[in-house]
């Protein structure tokens, strides 16, 4: 078994204690300090790696290695690389499978860099300045092993072609991406986790349909006017806070019976764009909908357990909303209920809400 790579930093532990030692003696001398990358000149950092390996004898090690990354003998699939002002992605070894290249200046990546690199699992590129204009149409076409992919906090304009189709893991946020075109999620029947907050997307259409295992997918920080259409029925988060959605379809949660949770706080909502009982479904779990203009609250299933409704101008206290009837047996499993910043106060609160809402240890309003 291949010991797991630690996601961020190269692994203190394992790490040949000659090194250590060698690092410890030269931070003593005054010669390096042990936060590589931003202090060093591309030049000077590569003749501290020349004689970091001359020391420490790793002559066995580097030989398939680049030098300007770290792979260590504890965790022989991984190669470490990030944090170092990169500008160009160094050769990936045919027997690396975690590769992080995160917090460098790379701005593209040409056709080819990891087409030997074909056993790639994970590709680790947030926090650099990725320009889609910059990247090959075929730069992850090969990598039939790939599962994650993060390509976050880039200056991405629109999603790399050509996926590979078996990633189950996709993360795009914080780019300026603004449109997607209908092939590029397509046949990613394993994808179950997509994040695309923090872009420029204002409509995505249906570019969501085929994606079978989607189980997560974070919108949160875009443009969109609707819900997406045509989200998969598996997908239980749906993350859409800050955004511009003034409504929810009627019946949409009966479409999507396995949504737990559901996040639209600070959009455009009021009780016009919310059909009668839109959200009540009894496997949600929890619903956000704070930072809207919501005059009522809406009406939402037993089953529920956390609901905000904090900072809209919700002017009086429904009980109903949560209980239809209320006796020993039907009441609401509702756990925490935020009011506050609304149009109403303790007082509006009738005495029988404490056997509808039992659960409830504190209403905040
Ligand atoms: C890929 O591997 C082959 C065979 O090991 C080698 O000849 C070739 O130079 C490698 N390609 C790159 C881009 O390094
Ligand atoms: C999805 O995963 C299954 C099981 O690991 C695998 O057999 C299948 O080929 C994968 N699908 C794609 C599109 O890669
Ligand atoms: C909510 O749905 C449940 C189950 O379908 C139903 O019994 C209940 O009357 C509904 N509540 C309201 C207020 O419509
Ligand atoms: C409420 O409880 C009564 C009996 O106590 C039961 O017949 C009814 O189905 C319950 N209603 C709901 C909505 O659970």
């Amino acid at each position: 078994m291949t010991p797991f790579p630690p996601i961020f930093f190269p692994p203190p532990l394992g790490f040949p204690a000659v090194i250590m030692q060698t690092a410890v003696l030269l931070l003593l001398m005054g010669i390096v300090e042990l936060s590589i990358g931003q202090r060093y000149s591309q030049f000077q950092w590569l003749s501290h790696l020349r004689g970091r390996r001359r020391h420490a004898g790793w002559q066995a090690d580097s030989v398939d290695c680049p030098l300007e990354c770290d792979c260590p003998p504890a965790y022989p699939t991984a190669m470490y690389c990030h944090s170092r002002n990169l500008q160009h992605v160094p050769y990936v070894p045919s027997h690396i499978k975690y590769v992080y290249l995160q917090r460098n200046q790379l701005t593209g990546i040409q056709d080819g860099v990891f087409d030997n690199a074909t056993n790639l699992v994970w590709v680790v590129l947030f926090h650099n300045q990725l320009n889609s204009d910059k990247i090959g149409k075929n730069v992850f076409s090969k990598l039939k092993n790939l599962d994650r992919l993060f390509l976050d906090h880039n200056e991405l304009t629109r999603v790399p072609p050509n996926l590979p189709k078996g990633i189950t893991d996709l993360r795009l946020g914080h780019n300026k991406i603004s449109k997607i075109l209908s092939s590029s999620f397509e046949g990613m029947t394993n994808l179950t986790s997509l994040h695309l907050q923090a872009n420029d997307l204002e409509d995505v259409g249906g570019v969501f349909k085929g994606l079978k295992s989607l189980t997560m997918l974070d919108m949160r920080k875009n443009k969109l006017q609707k819900v997406p259409d045509n989200l998969p029925e598996r997908v239980h988060q749906l993350y859409l806070e800050f955004n511009s959605i003034a409504s929810v379809p009627s019946g949409f949660l009966s479409v999507h019976p396995k949504l737990q949770f559901f996040r639209l706080a600070h959009n455009k909502l009021t009780d016009k764009g919310l059909p009668s009982s839109v959200f009540n479904i009894s496997t949600l779990v929890e619903l956000d909908l704070s930072f809207n203009k919501l005059e009522r609250i809406p009406v939402v299933s037993r089953n529920l357990e956390n609901l905000y409704l904090q900072a809209n101008k919700i002017k009086e206290f429904s009980l109903s909303s949560f209980c239809s009837t209320v006796d020993m047996t039907n009441f609401s499993k509702l756990k925490m209920l935020r009011l506050d910043a609304n149009q109403i106060s303790a007082k509006d609160i009738p005495a029988e809400a404490a056997y509808c809402l039992r659960r409830v240890a504190f209403i905040d309003v």
